[in-house]
């Protein structure tokens, strides 16, 4: 087989074989096909697509680059769930121990965050003594004493994954459906778990921008999914403003424990309840999505989906925190408004990339992170504002802060007319 015959095959919008497939992914892997090859490759299919069959074997044959997960070892159903990314998107810290908390296992292997997105495993490792490293054998011996475990991903999982998205980022060929649909799955299949929810952001802080091509993402992996037999749920949900108040590692951990704690933002807590429902009913525990509703209420009110998360944090070596004496950041600064109205926009991508700037994200991969600074939010759509009244807090350890809150004062569109919040979920797909 020759490379240049599929790159031709692709370029001339034909479908590629199983074979053809494998034969790329593992050349890449090994390093007998050059980046020039495949980065032609990368943009052929950027322009013509794959099809159904062709995603799903090009997903197999990134899993297979690397190790599974073998989590035979837990007991019962284990649930998964995977955010496409966004800004202040804390879901992880308060969907896992709500669901474990039910009694779902809840086998999570997370990333790190970059760019304007945050990570999970940034937010907990912001938690005193935290461990992200467990062997294997302590995630399934966790997973199953405890029904959660958040673990950092190994590099043996899906490396060629590491290898084509490091090309495609700089090649623009990231925004591809099919491109990362096959990367987002094969890392969620490679994870082992049985039921998968994945959170498909919309709007300005997200990788997909419109409804249809969310859409169209989200059916593509639901149908790889069940493909390997696995039941994936894809819920649509928005990301054109920012999820809940905080954006940052500490902030976002104190408003995930006050969530867990029946006192969060409505929108989180919805959004923790909608999936969290799927996923415990996904696994058995209920009949119906609307009893594991009211099972996911009851833990949080009964106070131990909260409890769940301070024994997940000292299962996991670290200090849960004390909300009053936890955040070290030198100034917090005001962000007042200019005119009085109501927040039509709230651009998340503004809010998530100047949290960025101010050190609570990194801007390439090798940057570290501050994880006492970012934005606290005081308003979002659909709020009134009065002239002068404060919009967001800037939590900072930096002297000249001056682009940040012009940044952040823009990134709110005040209208005179009244203005409707957001839709939080679109839709879901399964
Ligand atoms: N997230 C991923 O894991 N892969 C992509 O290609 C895009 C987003």
């Amino acid at each position: 087989m020759r490379m240049i015959d599929i790159i031709e095959k692709k370029r001339d919008n034909h479908s590629l074989t199983k074979a053809e497939i494998d034969f790329f992914v593992s050349g890449y892997t090994n390093d007998t096909i050059p980046d020039y090859q495949i980065s032609s490759l990368m943009m052929a299919i950027y322009f013509n697509g794959m099809n159904d069959q062709e995603a799903t074997d090009f997903t197999e044959a990134v899993l297979n680059s690397g190790s599974i997960i073998d989590l035979s070892g837990i007991e019962g159903i284990k649930v998964d769930k995977h955010s496409t990314g966004g800004v202040g998107d804390k879901t992880t810290l308060v969907l896992g121990p709500l669901v474990a908390a039910c009694g779902a296992k809840f086998a999570k292997l997370s990333g790190r965050g970059l760019g304007h997105t945050g990570g999970t495993l940034d937010k907990l490792e912001s938690i005193k003594g935290f461990n992200i490293a467990l062997s294997n054998a302590r995630f399934l011996k966790q997973v199953n004493e405890l029904g959660i475990a958040v673990a950092g991903q190994t590099e043996s999982l899906a490396p060629a994954d590491k290898k084509l998205y490091a090309l495609r980022d700089v090649t623009a060929t990231v925004p591809s459906i099919p491109l990362i649909a096959a990367s987002i799955m094969s890392k969620k299949l490679a994870s082992g778990a049985d039921v998968i929810v994945l959170d498909v952001k919309i709007g300005e802080g997200a990788f997909m921008k419109t409804l249809d091509d969310a859409r169209e993402l989200s059916r593509i992996m639901v149908k790889i999914g069940e493909n390997f037999g696995k039941k994936v749920i894809a819920f649509i949900t928005d990301m054109a403003e920012p999820l809940g108040y905080a954006v940052g590692n500490k902030l976002e951990v104190i408003e995930a424990m006050r969530t867990l704690q029946g006192n969060g933002p409505a929108d989180l807590q919805t959004l923790c309840t909608e999936i969290g429902a799927y996923l415990v009913h996904g696994a058995g525990i209920t009949e119906d999505v609307k009893s594991a509703r009211e099972m996911i209420e009851e833990k949080i009110t009964s106070l131990e989906a909260s409890d769940k998360f301070k024994t997940l944090i000292e299962t996991q070596d670290g200090v849960y925190p004390d909300l009053n004496d936890y955040i070290h950041a030198k100034h917090i600064i005001a962000v007042k408004s200019e005119k009085s109205g109501y927040v039509k926009n709230l651009n998340a991508l503004d809010i998530g990339m100047s949290a960025m700037r101010l050190g609570a994200g990194r801007e390439t991969k090798d940057d570290t992170i501050d994880a006492d600074v970012g934005i606290v939010l005081n308003k979002k759509v659909g709020d009134k504002v009065d002239a002068v009244e404060d919009l967001a807090y800037i939590y900072n350890n930096k002297e000249d802060i001056t682009d940040e809150i012009k940044t952040i004062l823009n990134a709110f569109e005040i209208s005179e007319s009244v203005q409707e919040k957001k839709t939080l979920i679109y839709e879901i797909i399964n």
